[in-house]
């Protein structure tokens, strides 16, 4: 919008959290608190956002910072109240025209069309103020909305300055007002701290506005939820579910199966395709994207995945993997950073990857750990393996050609590399490269040692049940150099 000012209040402390980090940036939906209200600002496409900041300010500039590059910051050393901090904004905002919105930087369910729809609602009516009010049960806390008999507002009234008769009042400010910029700079300077916090109230521009002879107007917002603010953890867990409930709500609305939306958590920056299903217990976090009928869950967790359409994860914790087209995953999966499975590959149960690029119709089916990896299309990998990519100073890469067959139980000691159609006996570890098309064998051959258990294991219940599986005594012979300990178990 043209000539439109958006003043963001976030210097205040935010106690009640009990939290090294400032309330604003307490994360909900997948953003910081501040991050979500300033997602709705810029959906107004405002000329200027206005960020002001104070306590802990080295925290939080930067961060809107990062997500606003263009914002203005306003630094209020002491918070002396909502009207010294609009007061420091304009100073920052530099020469301005139009419409100044003011709005608080811990309601993260506002939506910018609802501002949008303020604003305009302000403009047309060319009031002095608008301010937006919504009815709740509980208003304690809140500036009351006082009217004069003919409905009009007159002013707004703080919890601690009301009356008796004022705190029944169920109509309240939510917070975000609209001002006409020339009036208000004219009346910040008059806006005086003679009150019950003995802060400068912004509030009480209405009543300039009244005695002005200039209009003041409230607009009502029905979705009064969109304005609440979270000062403790209590109450960003309640806002958090709401948020989850209206994404939950929307992507079902879009085309999406959710079995059970109470126990499905999706951020607010995720993305899903069309006809995927989302089984129960499963967060979808970050910049999470689920392709067309995928079917992700039960009892997943994906952080900044990338899931391709029609693919299958069950039962996985995954953050910054990417999953082709029609593969599977899990159950029972850990993907690390910089897993990249291909189409149509398998990585199956108790596998954990990191930074390992796996073909298409690759497969990783069963129990092992392949990290700083690439395996190339159509390879299986045997059930056991563990890519040793850590000589404990340095990590290095193991790379695995196309369509290799490697046996189970296997260590690929990196740097080290196995060629195209190579393959590997079970038991293998591979400490020097595999040519294309060579079978690596590297455990000896087997040793039968007869009649071990009756010789060193004289009256266990495993030599009676050697003695009696039928084989002649005498067939056994014993080798008297293979002493106690060499069956290779460990003793517990
Ligand atoms: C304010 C309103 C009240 C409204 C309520 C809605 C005033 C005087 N009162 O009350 O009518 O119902 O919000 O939640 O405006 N802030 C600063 N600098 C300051 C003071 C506050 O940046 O010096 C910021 C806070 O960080 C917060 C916002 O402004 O984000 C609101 O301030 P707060 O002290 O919470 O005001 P309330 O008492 O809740
Ligand atoms: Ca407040």
């Amino acid at each position: 919008m043209d000539n439109l000012t958006v003043i963001v209040l976030a210097a205040g402390g935010g106690t009640r959290m009990k939290s090294k980090t400032m309330k604003v940036l307490h994360p909900v939906g997948g953003r910081s608190m501040i991050g979500h209200v300033l997602a709705a600002v810029s959906a107004m496409e405002p000329q200027r956002i206005v960020a002001v900041v104070g306590t802990q300010r080295e925290q939080v500039g930067p961060h809107i910072r990062a997500l606003v590059p263009d914002v203005l910051l306003a630094v209020q050393e002491k918070q002396e109240g909502t009207a010294h901090a609009v007061r420091v904004a304009m100073e920052v905002a530099g020469p301005t025209h139009g419409t100044v919105i003011v709005a608080a930087g811990d309601t993260p369910l506002l939506e910018g069309e609802s501002l949008r729809a303020f604003a305009a609602e302000h403009e047309a009516a060319q009031r002095a103020v608008s301010i937006l009010t919504g009815l709740v049960a509980d208003p304690f806390g809140y500036g009351r909305i006082v009217r004069t008999s003919e409905g009009d507002v007159e002013a707004i009234v703080e919890e601690k300055d009301a009356s008796d008769e004022q705190r029944l009042i169920r109509e309240i400010n939510s917070g975000i007002l609209a001002f006409d910029v020339e009036f208000l700079l004219e009346a910040l300077p008059q806006i005086g701290n003679d009150n019950a916090k003995g802060e400068f109230y912004l509030t009480d521009a209405v009543q300039i506005a009244r005695e002005a002879g200039l209009t003041v107007g409230a607009h009502t917002i029905s979705d009064v939820m969109q304005t609440q603010g979270a000062n403790d953890r209590v109450q960003l867990a309640e806002l958090g579910r709401e948020l989850n409930r209206r994404i939950v709500t929307r992507w079902m609305r879009d085309g999406v199966t959710v079995m059970d939306p109470a126990t499905t958590w999706i951020d607010a920056d995720v993305v899903l395709g069309q006809d995927a299903t989302i089984l129960p217990g499963t967060q979808l976090l970050g910049a999470t994207v689920v392709g067309e009928d995928a079917v992700v869950g039960p009892d997943t967790t994906l952080k900044d995945c990338e899931i391709g359409a029609g693919a299958r994860v069950v039962r996985t914790h995954a953050e910054l993997a990417v999953i082709g087209d029609g593969a599977t995953v899990g159950p029972f999966s850990f993907l690390r950073p910089g897993t990249n499975l291909g189409i149509g590959g398998k990585i199956g149960g108790f596998v954990e990857t990191k930074n390992a690029i796996i073909g298409d119709g690759a497969k990783v089916p069963h129990l092992s750990y392949v990290g700083d990896a690439e395996i190339g299309e159509g390879t299986n990998i045997g059930a056991g393996t563990i890519f040793a990519n850590y000589d404990g100073v340095e990590k290095h890469r193991t790379t695995v050609g196309r369509h290799a067959r490697t046996g189970s139980n296997n260590t690929f000691v990196a740097p080290v590399s196995i060629g195209d159609g190579a393959g590997t006996a079970g038991g293998t570890v591979v400490r020097r490269d595999v040519p294309p098309g060579a079978l690596a064998v590297s455990s000896g051959p087997q040793r039968n040692i007869e009649a071990w258990a009756q010789s060193k294991r004289p009256g266990t219940a495993q030599a009676e049940a050697a003695s009696r599986s039928g084989r002649p005594a005498d067939e056994q012979q014993v080798d008297p150099g293979v002493g106690a300990g060499a069956s290779g178990e460990t003793e517990s």
